[in-house]
């Protein structure tokens, strides 16, 4: 009988939790008001701050990466106000949704699922705003659901020269896998979640706030009162939470956060581009087509076309031979591709083995020749090894 239980989280989160994590999260709770807790706020907020490349505030909430995507919508803008969405997919098309359900009026900048959006657009849109109606623009930076990320950098110049606009960011699969550097690339708000680069569990999430989002703040009129950020903002001067905050994760951010500055910056780079590297190219080698373009490359997930092979057929056998879990296609691409996450937590080895469970699932159908599975591997090695 197969051995259960070792499941590996190939999936763009949640994603693999180190052990030492893990063990802060099973320490006993502590008073989230004790002075002990109160030096946990102040070290992770600070380790916040290095990871967003940051001196803008950088809060924690209890919640998922949407709550904070939420908080930045409700917290700077009106109804009624001009808004810029950027859609490319899956994620794009919920920030659409929830600026609609909070009635502002929507310009839908988009592309085609697998392309990345384009940077021109926003410049002609926002050059047009002459008399500066337009309050944000919201965007995905790594659209999860197709492995495209959109040119954050390029946008967010178009977004600074028209200086009235905010911008507002999802950058739940793009903070800590690249480059986001908050500061240099002025961005307003970013948002992000703790099961995906942060190699935590789900639970928490994060958002930067710019001094020109906190002045937005001042005009708001969007009804909220649990993600009010000011009331975040006014209980962090004292290194608090003004609820109950996920006590358990915010030992394991602690310990995640002090992981990542051991390893470094470019560090984490590096290595996710790597796996990207290796991961898409290897796929390539066994003849699967890339669904996303290929100079727009997630660094976190590649998503892969399976052709006449039905793609959750695939999955489920990887999962059930080898207990690795990938994830599906949304929407209208369930069935038509299956996406690898390689984001936080990830080791060679968890590449490679990947890359074996693929092949070897192909060999077994057929697909491809016993040379090809090789040949795939050798190309991951050359990736892996050349960085
Ligand atoms: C790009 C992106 N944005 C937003 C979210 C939503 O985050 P959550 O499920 O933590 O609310 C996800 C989750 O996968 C994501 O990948």
């Amino acid at each position: 009988m197969a051995i259960h239980k070792k499941l590996s989280l190939m999936i763009p989160g949640p994603t693999p939790v180190p052990e030492k994590v893990l063990q802060a999260l099973s320490k006993h709770p502590i008073g989230h008001r004790s002075k002990e807790f109160q030096t946990l706020v102040k070290s992770t907020t600070e380790n916040l701050q290095w990871l967003h490349q940051t001196q803008n505030d950088v809060l924690t909430i209890t919640g998922s990466g949407t709550a904070a995507m939420e908080a930045g919508i409700i917290n700077t803008l009106s109804k009624g106000d001009k808004v810029i969405c950027g859609e490319n997919g899956k994620f794009g098309e919920r920030w659409v949704k929830v600026a609609k359900e909070f009635g502002l009026e929507v310009i839908k900048i988009d592309s085609e699922w697998g392309t990345p959006l384009n940077p021109e657009k926003f410049k002609t849109v926002l050059k047009e705003d002459t008399k500066k109606e337009i309050k944000a623009v919201i965007l995905t930076h790594s659209e999860t659901s197709t492995g495209v990320i959109n040119d954050l950098e390029t946008i967010s110049s178009y977004i600074a020269e028209h200086d009235k606009a905010l911008s507002i960011v999802d950058c739940v699969t793009s903070l800590g896998a690249c480059n986001v550097p908050v500061d240099q690339w002025k961005l307003d708000i970013v948002a992000s979640g703790s099961q995906k680069g942060y190699m935590i569990p789900p639970g928490l999430s994060f958002i930067s706030m710019s001094e020109k989002a906190w002045a937005a703040t001042e005009k708001s009129n969007l009804p909220k009162f649990y993600l009010d950020l000011k009331s975040y903002r006014k209980s962090l001067l004292s290194n608090s939470n003004p609820y109950t905050p996920a006590v358990n994760l915010v030992f394991a951010l602690d310990e995640a956060l002090k992981m990542m500055r051991e390893e470094g910056l470019e560090n984490i780079f590096l290595r996710h581009n790597k796996h990207k590297l290796a991961m898409s190219n290897s796929l390539k080698a066994l003849n699967l087509q890339l669904f996303a373009n290929e100079n727009h490359l997630s660094p976190s997930i590649t998503a892969v076309k399976t052709g006449e092979i039905d793609a959750e057929e695939f999955r489920k056998a990887i999962k059930n031979n080898f207990d690795i879990l990938l994830a599906g296609g949304q929407d209208h691409l369930k069935g038509k591709i299956f996406r690898v996450g390689h984001l936080g937590y990830v080791h060679d080895r968890d590449i490679i083995t990947a890359i074996s469970a693929i092949s070897s699932t192909l060999l077994s159908l057929g697909n491809i020749s016993a040379q090809q599975a090789g040949k795939a591997l050798e190309v991951a090695y050359q990736y892996l090894e050349a960085n």
